[in-house]
């Protein structure tokens, strides 16, 4: 069977790094969590003081510090999960963090950060065989991918289970804060000039509300079968 490209779309925390994540490993295809790009990015900023007190970004420096900027990946031997690296650091466990997770929206909304992560995320795509998960996949790194697929749930079941992951790796959040930063990242996400978040013509939707993980992956299986045989 030919390899395919998939896309996969959609809210922040809706599953979608979970469900790319299972299909890639089931059918043996390299993952690619594009929102981890963007947190690199942010902790960079983060690091190097290239945010103002006021949460605005100095853009003039990052600009000039994009190219010192290398992010890759690499599967964890023992868990066979992707590990993020940043210049060689591995910086899975800190750019999941609130302090990052509230600040990548602005850095995710300039023009030449989305332009040079496009160019490696294409880069990555182009022997096919990739699920990658993100905003635009489907509709500016591979607008030709053979299964788009673009995934929601509702604000309040995203921030629950935000919640739950941020409680069950012990970090501190409370509901309200996440409910706030998931409705505003929507806000952001989707009114941003470049590349604002939207569902390709050709995805086909997911709402997840009220699926179990199960349900979720066997449709998702079915999808990308039909994909295949048909490209
Ligand atoms: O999926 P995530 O929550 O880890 O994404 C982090 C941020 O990066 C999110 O606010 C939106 C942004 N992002 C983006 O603009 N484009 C992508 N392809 C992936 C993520």
């Amino acid at each position: 069977m030919k390899k395919i490209i998939i896309a996969i779309d959609g809210f922040s925390s809706c599953g979608k790094s979970t469900m790319a994540k299972d299909l890639a490993k089931e059918i043996g295809y390299i993952y690619i969590d594009s929102g981890a790009m963007y947190r690199a990015v942010t902790l960079y900023c983060l690091e190097n003081g290239l945010f103002n007190t006021d949460g605005s970004i100095q853009e003039e420096a990052l600009r000039q510090q994009m190219r010192q900027i290398q992010i890759s990946f690499q599967l964890n031997p023992e868990t066979q999960r992707p590990m993020t690296f940043l210049n060689g650091k591995n910086v899975e466990e800190r750019i999941r963090t609130m302090e990052v997770s509230s600040h990548v929206s602005p850095v995710a909304a300039l023009d030449f950060v989305r332009k040079a992560l496009v160019q490696q995320q294409q880069e990555m795509g182009k022997e096919k065989g990739i699920v990658m998960d993100g905003r635009d996949i489907g509709t500016a790194v591979f607008p030709n991918a053979e299964l788009k697929i673009f995934v929601t749930a509702s604000a309040e079941i995203r921030a629950q289970r935000r919640y739950e992951e941020l409680k069950a790796k012990g970090q501190d959040a409370s509901f309200e804060e996440i409910l706030h930063n998931v409705e505003e990242r929507d806000r952001i996400d989707q009114n941003r000039a470049v590349s604002p978040l939207r569902k390709a013509d050709d995805a086909i939707l997911l709402d997840n509300s009220h699926l179990t993980i199960a349900e979720q992956k066997q449709w998702l299986k079915e999808q990308f079968e039909k994909a295949a045989h048909a490209s």
